[in-house]
């Protein structure tokens, strides 16, 4: 049972009465029928990456249903645009069947080797390619659930259109298993790129860097499909503690962006296009650097660079995480003004922001001062101020219109943060449809509500 008890980030650490390993829906919806029966509450786990301990069980009674043997791809329609698969089947595993009929599915982030589609659907995450494709939610075409008393309901559409009455899978996303268990989906395919072209841009601050995404879009025929922001304490996170990481620029700089077009066409003109808005950034003062990638290694380093901040800044002792959403227009007032509030309140301490600037969605990390001892009770002395650190950075975001979890969801971890922080008519139909759907309390008890 250990490697299911504690979260990634070794902040939860729980328990359960066992784990089950159900193969098939009818297998879930046995057990969840047996638990309801006997009021035993269940957590749904999948690749256990989420950060928000939405899937570690804190009940010595609770049953932990985790879906990795439900990992069969059960159909692709190239020519629907579809793929219907089980909750379990790894995210890689999915691009690469979609890969395989010459079709994209686009969700990607930093955990797609490990993490499975029903925890992406369940706590709706976003990744690296919102900005063109939309949230986990907006991929998916059909659901198959497991409600609170063991009914399947069977919701499996491969339909762009229909439009009868409410519509109840995009209530099981976001609800992080609250509401019932995904077991299956069909999701949407795309037509892959025919050419793709990434930059590792240095960029004078933030503000320079939303000007280059506008720039960037309206001068590429809005081809952009990742524009992620990286400053300096990350990247250099990242140079420390990944081996063989390297800085594709040779200058040192504070802020980056890892920009990525992919267009329709075969042939240069995408190349043409990013050189001629990277030109013109440049010699408005906006860019002060860029490399290409020219080959499909040189495009895997520069991702690399990015989707290793978790992983780098772990290695660097403790840090309270904001992953938070603004208006993209507001991003760079957000990064300066929380940026200088937490300096103030701590001197001394990191600021690690990096993240999806292109979607509004910027993880805005503190790493405990470079002196601390990354162990021990000074540690935890920093890691006890998280929520003073919340309620600054949080203040700053609800002031500027946005979201306290932009991508990855609820939890344990923001539960109680959300009550502050939604509307409490939002909150009361949260739990009417709680109360209705589980009237027992037995789906992932304790969660996001
Ligand atoms: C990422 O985009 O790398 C993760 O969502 C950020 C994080 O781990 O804080
Ligand atoms: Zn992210």
């Amino acid at each position: 049972m250990e490697p299911h008890l504690a979260d990634m980030r070794g902040h939860y650490r729980g328990r359960a009465a066992m784990v089950c390993y159900p193969q098939s829906t009818a297998e879930v919806a046995t057990v969840v029928a047996i638990c309801a029966d006997a009021g035993v509450p269940i957590v749904p786990q999948g690749g256990n990456t989420g950060l928000c301990g939405g899937a570690t069980p804190f009940d010595e009674d609770a049953i932990l249903l985790n879906l990795r043997r439900m990992n069969r791809i059960r159909a692709i329609d190239p020519l629907n645009d579809a793929i219907t698969v089980e909750a379990g089947c790894i995210l890689a595993e999915i691009q690469r069947a979609a890969d395989d009929a010459d079709r994209l599915f686009p969700l990607s982030l930093g955990s797609e080797g490990s993490c499975q589609i029903g925890g992406n659907l369940s706590t709706n995450a976003g990744g690296n390619a919102v900005l063109r494709y939309g949230m986990a939610r907006d991929l998916v075409l059909g659901l198959e659930v497991v409600l609170p008393d063991g009914r399947v309901l069977d919701d499996l559409s491969a339909l762009r259109k229909d439009n009868t009455g409410y519509n109840l899978r995009h209530l099981f996303m976001g609800a992080e298993g609250t509401l019932g268990i995904i077991t299956a989906a069909t999701l949407k395919l795309f037509s892959k790129p025919r050419s793709l072209e990434t930059a590792f841009v240095a960029v004078r601050d933030p503000h320079a860097a939303i000007r280059l995404l506008a720039r960037a879009k309206a001068g590429s025929g809005d081809t952009v499909v990742a524009f992620e922001l990286i400053g300096r304490a990350p990247l250099d996170m990242v140079l420390r503690h990944i081996p063989g990481a390297h800085d594709p620029l040779r200058g040192r700089h504070d802020w980056y962006v890892l920009m990525e077009l992919a267009g329709g066409d075969l042939g240069s003109a995408l190349r043409d296009r990013l050189e001629d808005v990277l030109a013109s950034a440049a010699e408005d003062g906006d860019v002060a650097d860029a490399a290409f990638a020219d080959s499909v290694q040189q495009r895997q380093a520069m991702w690399k660079l990015r989707e290793s901040i978790t992983e780098a800044q772990r290695s660097e002792g403790g840090s309270i995480k904001h992953d938070v959403s603004v208006p993209v227009s507001v991003v760079a007032d957000f990064i300066a003004e929380a940026t200088a509030a937490c300096v103030a309140a701590l001197p001394g301490l990191r600021v690690v922001p990096f993240g999806h600037a292109g979607d509004g969605n910027i993880h805005f990390n503190l790493s405990q001062p470079a002196d601390l001892p990354k162990q021990g009770p000074e540690r935890d002395a920093f890691m006890a101020r998280w929520q003073e650190f919340n309620d600054i950075v949080h203040g700053i975001v609800a002031r500027h219109g946005g979201s306290i979890s932009a991508e990855h969801g609820i939890g344990l971890l923001k539960r109680d943060e959300l009550t502050r922080y939604k509307s409490p008519v939002a909150l009361e139909v949260m739990r009417t449809l709680k109360q209705a759907l589980d009237p027992r309390g037995i789906m992932n008890p304790g969660k996001v509500i």
